[in-house]
């Protein structure tokens, strides 16, 4: 058999009122990523093409679209008239043709391509609409799916449903698979006859079947998948399904957690095997960490990539373009930002390095910060190979500091550093000897009445 073209149609123009929040609703992110942007992944697994259907004015969602699938094709629903009146916006795409046409809403963000393949099988097997089931402990607010023994018949809306149809456990979850063959005859048939006053897209079932046609439904094997977002109630909800789907994969691919449930995960975070995760750690988007890496309780990594063998914190921070070597040490309360810490090197206490290149073997001593910013630019410091910064020095970038170089405690380096020099930079020590006593007694005799 051959392969069947497949277009997806993504709903998108859901606001964000519900959330009481400015921004719109498919924006929120769970698990480093958006809402929209998870739904994304999932079609772009399933292969085809994708339209995307956004409310008027939403550049921002637009934008996003066009960053997590620059492939999309973006329709403007000028106005909201229901989910059918929806995916025809994106009529110029339907109109190009493809064997199954799948649709999908931006705010149900669990959904697995597994289950969208699902959803395609009943086509492939002559289905001109394919409906995604499944049983919510309460079904206020849902369609319901009204079946004729395997059959699906219709589905009722809850508002037009009658008190027999509101009975049914079965619902719709909202995802659907449209035959190519059909989909626009039966869209273009749905009218807004209905208490909502809107072109439902659950209509399609019922003049799929007054057309002599077949409608089936497939039951998702798990309820959170089809969860969707209009609270932030939900929205923590969908990211706590998130985490544990995360986790679960991580343990499997052979990563050790001694609490998983404290550690926050990002949909991208690529962990190797034997790697230990402490408690209580935090990945923001975009870290990948390699085999044998230990990452301490209380870290925060974003944007980076820690190396075999690396040991990072307790209490240690990674930002973006942070690229740790092999065997890199990074310990507590050290930041370190666009920067290469080459194999070998160590930071461990206290420290901000930002813009900059460590040499392999380096040690940056506590207290260790690079000055990269003169308030307008920022500035790079390059560190030698097997370099040693004594504690609580201020490396103000521009600044190198060569091969082999050491560097006195609590100096403040403007100047470059040849390789195996010795650069001080700090007030010279004087000793008074006696001064102390001195003092004291002096003090004490102002202090008499
Ligand atoms: C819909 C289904 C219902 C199902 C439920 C599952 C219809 C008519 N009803 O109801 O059977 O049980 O989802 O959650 O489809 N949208 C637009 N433009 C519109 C209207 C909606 O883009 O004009 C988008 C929304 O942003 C959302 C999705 O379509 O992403 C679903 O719309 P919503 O109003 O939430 O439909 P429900 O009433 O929940
Ligand atoms: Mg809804």
């Amino acid at each position: 058999m051959t392969a069947r073209s497949c277009l997806t149609v993504v709903l998108a123009a859901g606001e964000g009122t519900r959330m009481r929040a400015s921004r719109p609703k498919v924006l929120h992110a769970v698990a480093g990523r958006t809402l929209v942007g998870h739904v994304l992944a999932a079609v772009q697994a399933t292969g085809g093409r994708i339209a995307v259907v956004v409310g008027p004015g939403a550049d921002a969602v637009t934008a996003e679209v066009k960053r997590a699938a620059p492939d999309a094709a973006v329709f403007v629903q000028a106005e909201r008239r229901g989910t059918a009146h929806a995916v025809l916006a994106a009529r110029a795409a339907l109109e190009q043709g493809a064997d199954d046409i799948l649709v999908v809403f931006a705010d149900t963000p669990l959904i697995r391509p597994e289950t969208l393949a699902a959803l395609r099988a009943p086509l492939a097997a002559g289905a001109a609409v394919s409906v995604l089931g499944f049983r919510p402990a309460d079904p206020t607010g849902y369609g319901r799916l009204v079946t004729d023994g395997a059959d699906l018949v219709a589905i009722r809306e809850e508002k037009d449903a009658s008190p027999d149809e509101r009975a049914i456990r079965l619902c719709n979850a909202g995802l659907m698979g449209l035959s190519g063959a059909h989909a626009l005859a039966l869209l273009d048939r749905i009218d807004a006859a209905n208490a909502k006053g809107e072109f439902y897209l659950t209509d399609a079932v019922a003049l799929a079947r007054k057309a002599g046609l077949r409608a089936a439904v497939t039951e998702a094997a798990d309820d959170s998948e089809v969860l969707g977002v209009n609270t932030q109630g939900q929205l923590a909800e969908v990211g706590a399904v998130l985490q544990q789907r995360l986790r679960a994969a991580l343990l499997d691919a052979g990563v050790t957690m001694a609490a998983p449930e404290t550690v926050h995960l990002s949909a991208d975070t690529a962990i190797a095997r034997d790697v230990t995760i402490e408690p209580y750690v935090v990945f923001g988007p975009g870290v990948t960490v390699a085999e044998g890496a230990v990452i301490r309780s209380f870290s925060h990594l974003e944007g980076a990539r820690v190396g075999p063998g690396a040991i990072v914190g307790p209490y240690a921070r990674l930002r973006p373009g942070a690229v740790l070597e092999n065997d890199v040490h990074v310990g507590n309360f050290v930041e370190i930002k666009a920067a290469t810490v080459e194999a070998g090197a160590k930071a461990n206490h206290l420290s901000y390095i930002g813009d900059a290149r460590v040499g392999a073997k380096a040690n940056i001593g506590a207290g260790t910060i690079t000055c990269n910013y003169d308030g307008v630019l920022k500035h790079r410091t390059d560190i030698g190979a097997g370099a040693f910064i004594g504690s609580n020095s201020s490396l103000v970038a521009p600044v190198k500091i060569g091969d082999g170089a050491y560097v006195g405690s609590g100096s403040v380096i403007t100047a470059d550093v040849p390789a195996d020099g010795l650069a001080v930079a700090r007030g010279q020590q004087t000793v008074k000897p006696g001064w102390a006593a001195r003092w004291r007694a002096v003090a004490a005799a102002r202090k008499k009445p």
